[in-house]
């Protein structure tokens, strides 16, 4: 079975709606000619609709990089799965560490949002990894484990059809410091193996595993290069057009 790659870009709490426009505008007219590979930029939630409408009807798709799991309600501040879908985005970011770190976002709750996503028509980016001293202990597998299991609980295969999985380390997000080829290797193959026990075979096979952590144009031929790998999420080094571009032209 073969898995499109996916490269994605999360821009995190950076740009202004303008600016937003102006570097997704950029990043079309450099991957007119790109095939082969998904693109697709997550901008922040104002910047969501504008991006969309900018970059409709050329390969770079828009994402999410968060979501309330309620359809709508008095819930001050936050912003709904139909609500993005109705931006013509068409993934979300579900569990990044920051999210787990910054704002408590638990297992159970990126449970709630994974199904909350499906519902909504949107393809989910479930994120997981460990922090270095969870590695330092040899608790990787453990809470990568948890992780996937507790996020995608009573979560029905045919639900999972459109779900992409990324491997993000948290002490390789922001830091410079990429996990290596044989790190990453054991992960994914992991991580494969995982969703074949928890699901079969075939949704395994099919289910794409992105890495994210300081992925940039230098190593990610590297990373890209690894039998589970499935593409890359990719934070600091896609906020520049001409540098996200490097990185998914990986190949070239
Ligand atoms: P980074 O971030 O590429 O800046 O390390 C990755 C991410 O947080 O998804």
């Amino acid at each position: 079975m073969s898995r499109i790659p996916l490269i994605a870009g999360n821009w995190k709490m950076y740009k202004t709606g303008p600016e937003a426009v102006e570097t997704a505008r950029k990043l079309a007219s450099l991957c007119s000619d790109i095939h082969g590979v998904e693109i697709m930029i997550a901008p922040t939630f104002l910047s969501l609709p504008l991006v969309a409408a900018s970059v409709e009807g050329t390969p770079v798709k828009i994402g999410a990089q968060n979501l309330h799991f309620e359809k709508q309600g008095a819930f001050t501040g936050e912003v709904s799965a139909d609500m993005i879908k109705a931006t013509g985005a068409e993934y979300v970011i579900i569990g990044h560490s920051e999210r787990r770190q910054y704002f408590g976002e638990t297992d159970a709750l990126v449970c709630k949002k994974i199904k909350s996503a499906i519902r909504a028509g949107l393809k989910p980016v479930l994120c997981v990894g460990e922090t270095e001293t969870q590695r330092d202990e040899e608790k990787t597998i453990l809470v990568l484990d948890k992780q996937v299991s507790d996020g995608l609980k009573g979560c029905g295969l045919d639900e999972l059809k459109d779900l992409i999985l990324a491997y993000e380390p948290v002490w390789a997000i922001g830091t410079g410091k990429s996990a290596s080829v044989d790190q990453v290797q054991q992960v994914h193959t992991y991580l494969r193996s995982l969703l074949e026990q928890l699901f079969s075979s075939e949704f395994s096979s099919q289910t794409r595993i992105l890495y994210g952590g300081s992925v940039k144009p230098e190593n990610v031929k590297a990373l890209m290069g690894i039998e589970d790998v499935d593409g890359a999420l990719v934070g600091g080094a896609s906020l520049d057009a001409g540098t996200f571009i490097k990185i998914i032209e990986y190949n070239r």
